[in-house]
């Protein structure tokens, strides 16, 4: 057995495709290949063929846009729970408790018909993007802005966090990330989710369970990671330094190496990266050069590749969103293939329950304290 669970395959999916074939990696969301779709599709139209199985006819599409726009505002006690969190919450804190508290107010929270599933997963996918906007307009203290029927959800996303609309390129660059986070077979938070479903836990439960999970720097947290790695190094000239540094002392460099895309580029992150550089060509950011460099060295010292959450920093910096936010923003994607995995469990479910290989001491005695 490898640690880490490396290699076994743990269930069967419909959702997403990981191949490596001849050095080269497909990764394919319900059979469409990622790139298609981060090139022509958009968000919504991803999350309905992560969760319906098919791409949407065109007034399918329209009416999932529409109910998802019209399920964008809070319940007044969720925006209550937004006001007296202290400010230096975490907001991948406050995602996951609003999660929480979105299920104490759902009466349906334990009824798993299929209508009642897809249900849960439509409020979230629209409400992710309020809470965290929300909660970053009260900690700095200002008014929260309202969601706009008027704007598609990225667009919305980036209105309510800032009061601006804003520009095509900025609203198109946050979709194409947002597909591009959308879904990834079984990833550690997509695990997690789909173990507390198998018990049939509630579907707020299982997002609980793969929020918490995201959040570490192993995993989505690394996007945040990067950002405070390119503001320490701050100039490609000691992007170098810094990388040979760490290796030597065999520390991580935050967004290299991936489990399964071994010796060959996370798909994403070859697409993210275009979409760095032209953020960064069509803005004044350097960050995709110091990027670039860290890059650079990362593969000649030790052939590290980029994985999704590399370039992802400099996407977020350049569209003027805080660092804190990163991982908020990979759960806003995410929370598609979250919950067709919850649902793709419970549609074939067998209780995850796993064994582990006892490795302690054995036949001990027993003593009482005073005698220890
Ligand atoms: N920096 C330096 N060395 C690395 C890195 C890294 N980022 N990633 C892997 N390595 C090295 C390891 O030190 C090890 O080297 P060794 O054989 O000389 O000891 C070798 O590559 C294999 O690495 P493992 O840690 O065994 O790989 P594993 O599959 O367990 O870990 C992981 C994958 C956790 C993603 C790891 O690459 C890592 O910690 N990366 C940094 C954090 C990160 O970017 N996480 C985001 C991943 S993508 C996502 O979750 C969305």
């Amino acid at each position: 057995m490898k640690d880490g669970l490396e290699d076994v395959i743990a269930c069967e999916t419909k959702i997403s495709r990981i191949e490596l074939v001849n050095g080269k990696a497909i990764l394919e969301y319900r059979g469409y290949d990622i790139r298609d779709l981060a090139r022509k599709s958009s968000y919504e139209e991803v999350a309905y063929l992560l969760l319906y199985g098919e791409l949407p006819k065109r007034y399918e599409l329209q009416d999932f846009k529409i109910e998802l726009a019209e399920r964008r505002e809070l319940p007044p006690q969720i925006i209550g729970l937004l006001t007296h969190l202290p400010p230096y919450t975490h907001p991948m804190v406050v995602l996951r408790t609003s999660t929480s508290y979105l299920g104490s107010l759902d009466r349906k929270i334990d009824v798993k018909t299929r209508e009642e599933n897809l249900e849960k997963a439509r409020n979230l996918i629209a409400k992710f993007p309020t809470i965290i906007a929300y909660y970053h307009r009260i900690r700095t203290g200002k008014n929260v802005i309202p969601p706009t029927l008027e704007l598609d959800h990225a667009a919305n996303f980036l209105y309510m966090l800032s009061g601006e609309e804003p520009s095509r390129t900025a609203e198109r660059a946050l979709d194409m990330d947002l597909i591009l986070h959308a879904e990834h077979e079984l990833n550690a938070s997509t695990f997690a989710a789909r173990i507390a479903a198998s018990t049939l836990a509630d579907t707020y439960a299982c997002i609980v369970a793969a929020t918490g999970t995201l959040m570490g720097p192993l995993h989505g947290g690394a996007a945040q990671e990067v950002m405070k790695m390119l503001r320490k190094v701050a100039s490609p000239r000691r992007a170098e330094e810094y990388v040979k540094k760490k290796i030597e002392k065999g520390e991580k460099i935050m967004g290299f190496g991936h489990r399964v895309y071994k010796g060959v580029i996370d798909p994403r992150a070859e697409l993210l990266k275009r979409l760095a550089k032209k953020l960064s060509m069509e803005g004044v950011s350097r960050w995709f050069e110091v990027s670039e460099a860290i890059a650079k060295a990362a593969y000649k010292y030790k052939k590290l590749l980029p994985n999704v959450d590399f370039y992802s920093a400099s996407v977020y910096a350049n569209l003027g969103i805080p660092d804190d936010l990163f991982i908020n923003i990979f759960a806003m994607g995410r929370i598609a293939g979250w919950t067709a995995h919850v649902i793709e469990q419970y549609e074939n479910n067998r209780l995850i329950r796993p064994r582990a290989k006892y490795v302690g001491d054995k036949d001990k005695k027993y003593k009482p304290p005073t005698e220890r």
